[in-house]
């Protein structure tokens, strides 16, 4: 079967520039190391080449799975599919995640990490919707700002599909669909 070839939006030389320079800005707030934890499995290529572009090896980092999305729409509800490994206690955190889109799921595990006890939670994201925000969370750093569009691709997924992409695309229905 052939992949479809949906519209790039960012490419991945594009991706890569932009995640060394979020590592770069967060190298220069950072005096503690922290503690990452990956919003799975959206975050992992993000987590990777960013952990890399510190000097950190690859996969040195927690990792929670939450759920919100059935096909292209937002649940409302955070669902909590696989748990962190590790004691956030008295940590610096900084949750890793691939889109910010209404904030519900950054909200609830900012509530989550800091019931457990983290000194501090910050979130980077490779991309933002601002426009589609219901909730406030504070962001600390975004890779990309992009419109109200389906997006997939560089980890991020419709019901499992596209993740591999090695750039974000816009979903389009009609590409998925036509027959190889
Ligand atoms: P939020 O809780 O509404 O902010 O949604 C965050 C989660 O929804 C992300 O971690 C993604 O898994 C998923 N998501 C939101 N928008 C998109 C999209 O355009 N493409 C793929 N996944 C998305």
């Amino acid at each position: 079967m052939s992949v479809p070839q949906f519209p790039v939006l960012i490419d991945g030389q594009t991706i890569a520039r932009r995640i060394h320079e979020l590592a770069r800005e967060l190298r220069v707030r950072a005096e503690e190391e922290p503690h990452f934890i990956a919003v799975l499995a959206g975050a992992r290529p993000f987590a990777d080449q960013l952990l890399l572009a510190l000097g950190r090896e690859k996969g040195a980092y927690d990792s929670i799975r939450l759920a919100s999305y059935v096909g292209t729409e937002s649940s409302g509800e955070v669902r909590l599919l696989k748990d962190l490994d590790h004691d956030v206690t008295g940590k610096r955190v900084v949750i890793l995640e691939d889109i910010v889109d209404t904030g519900r799921t950054i909200l609830a595990l900012r509530s989550l990490l800091f019931e457990r006890g983290a000194a501090s939670v910050e979130t980077l994201t490779l991309l933002s919707k601002p426009s589609r925000r219901v909730v406030e969370v504070p962001l600390d750093g975004v890779g990309f700002e992009v419109p109200d569009l389906f997006v997939i691709g560089f980890g991020m997924d419709l019901d499992g599909k596209y993740r591999d992409l090695p750039y974000v695309g816009v979903y389009q229905a009609e590409e998925a669909e036509r027959p190889a």
